[in-house]
């Protein structure tokens, strides 16, 4: 298993090369289920969801190629094709590694009027339930079955009639499978309460450049027109905001000036809201985003939202920034149940932080201490890292798999922008 070891106290300097979003390529990926076409997909990052994610395809009849990157890119080009579907089972070995693979089951669903998908089970940061994945399918006029820990969807003449979805609360995942669905269904499929996240949005413009008709692209109401067949596409990934707003997390705590080269401003504006109230300077121009810090944030009120509200996927990222808070901080996750793993591996660097339900209240600290840590999801991996890089000693991050689901280079970015970071391997 490899391990990170972090000695902190260096400013950060430098351009940080912006790859493209990990929650858009796992929507996007399986959108070539959808087309017998070439689906060729620019700036893929490589991470570990992305590999795995190529892998099930695989396992369903769909060819995945990478070619070489594009200049202009900083992620690779894959070309999928499901020329036949081959199988449209995602098995539970897959899913329980990987709860994006559940993201199958609406496109199974459109291209060959049936799908069944393991139940995904829990994860670190919450039970994670796929209940309104199951209902919006039927909304959509899909016959639906669970039993023996797996969900089967049928749709009765092989494509699906079409209808109208409420959502009761607002899901990114169920979202993007009820559009994976609609975009080949009989009838006009409606989605209220829809997800706004970029990574919808991208979703969106793929399915429109196959062939679909979507109207209210970006905003709460979708209304797809289906064809019964899509064509194929080129489309680049857009760039990863998340990513993006951790490593201005990590110069908000060392301090200095990076260049985020690539990230799109528009995408994350609640993060550089509250980067900027948090008293670092933030400057948007054509290829990025330039972030300039002194090291000492100030403290900050914040409470997690869908889009366009402050990121769940950004928490533990600012949560390390504001431990060297001047002054007391209040976080409140509204959208898991169980994202603070953090908070105790952040205590042990030094860092004064109280949990209460929903509520973490983070007073800062002069100083944090490095330490050894574990590692325990993706973005506790990352607020890990952000307090490693300020930390007084070493941090050693164990279990960085965790990490590389969805950070690319980690430490080679950082390094290159001044960081004293390496990755030790057990191996
Ligand atoms: C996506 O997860 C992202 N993952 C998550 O990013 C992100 O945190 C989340 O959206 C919220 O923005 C990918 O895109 C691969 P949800 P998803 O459905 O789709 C509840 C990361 O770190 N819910 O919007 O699973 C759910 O329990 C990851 O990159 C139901 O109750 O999130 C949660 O409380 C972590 N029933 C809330 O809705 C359902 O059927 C939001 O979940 C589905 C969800």
């Amino acid at each position: 298993m490899d391990r990170i070891l972090i000695r902190g106290g260096n400013r950060l300097n430098g351009a940080i090369p912006i790859s493209g979003a990990k929650n858009s390529a796992l929507t996007l990926m399986p959108c070539a289920l959808l087309t017998d076409e070439p689906l060729t997909l620019r700036n893929l990052p490589r991470l570990a969801d992305v590999d795995s994610f190529g892998h099930l395809l695989n396992q369903l009849g769909c060819s995945t190629m990478i070619e070489g990157a594009r200049p202009e890119d900083f992620g690779r080009v894959m070309t999928m094709r499901a020329g036949k579907v081959t199988a449209t089972i995602a098995p539970y070995d897959i899913v329980r590694k990987m709860r994006a693979s559940i993201l199958v089951l609406g496109p199974l669903l459109a291209r060959e009027g049936e799908a069944k998908v393991s139940l995904p089970g829990g994860c670190a940061i919450g039970n994670r339930p796929i209940d309104l994945h199951l209902k919006v399918l039927e909304a959509f006029g899909a016959e639906m079955d669970t039993s023996n820990g797996y969900v089967t969807a049928r749709a009765k003449d092989g494509r699906l009639p079409g209808g109208t979805m409420v959502f009761p609360v607002v899901s990114v995942g169920a979202t993007e499978n009820a559009l994976m669905a609609a975009s080949r269904a009989k009838g006009t499929c409606v989605i209220e309460n829809a997800a706004r996240e970029p990574e919808i949005v991208d979703l969106c413009n793929l399915l429109v450049a196959m062939g679909v008709s979507i109207d209210g692209i970006g905003t709460e109401t979708l209304t797809i027109e289906g064809r019964d067949r899509l064509n194929g596409a080129t489309y680049r990934v857009m760039p990863d905001r998340i990513e993006a707003g951790s490593y201005a997390c990590a110069v908000g705590i060392t301090g200095g000036e990076i260049d985020l080269v690539g990230a799109k401003a528009a995408d994350m504006q609640a993060t550089l809201i509250a980067l900027k109230e948090a008293g670092l300077s933030i400057t948007e121009h054509r290829d990025g985003i330039k972030v300039a810090a002194d090291g000492t944030p100030k403290a900050l009120t914040l409470s997690t939202a869908p889009f366009p509200g402050f990121a769940t996927d950004m928490q533990a990222q600012f949560m390390a920034m504001l431990a060297k808070a001047d002054g007391a901080s209040v976080l409140t996750e509204t959208i898991f149940e169980n994202r603070y793993m953090h908070v105790p591996e952040l205590a042990r660097m030094g860092a004064d932080i109280q949990v209460k339900g929903r509520t973490a209240v983070v007073r800062g600290v002069d100083r944090l201490a490095g330490a050894p840590v574990m590692a325990t999801d993706l973005r506790a991996s990352m607020s890990l890292i952000i307090a490693g890089l300020a930390a007084e000693g070493e941090t050693q991050v164990n279990r960085v798999y965790h990490l590389d689901r969805g950070y690319e280079r980690l430490e080679e970015k950082l390094s290159a922008v001044g960081a004293d970071i390496e990755r030790v391997s057990d191996g």
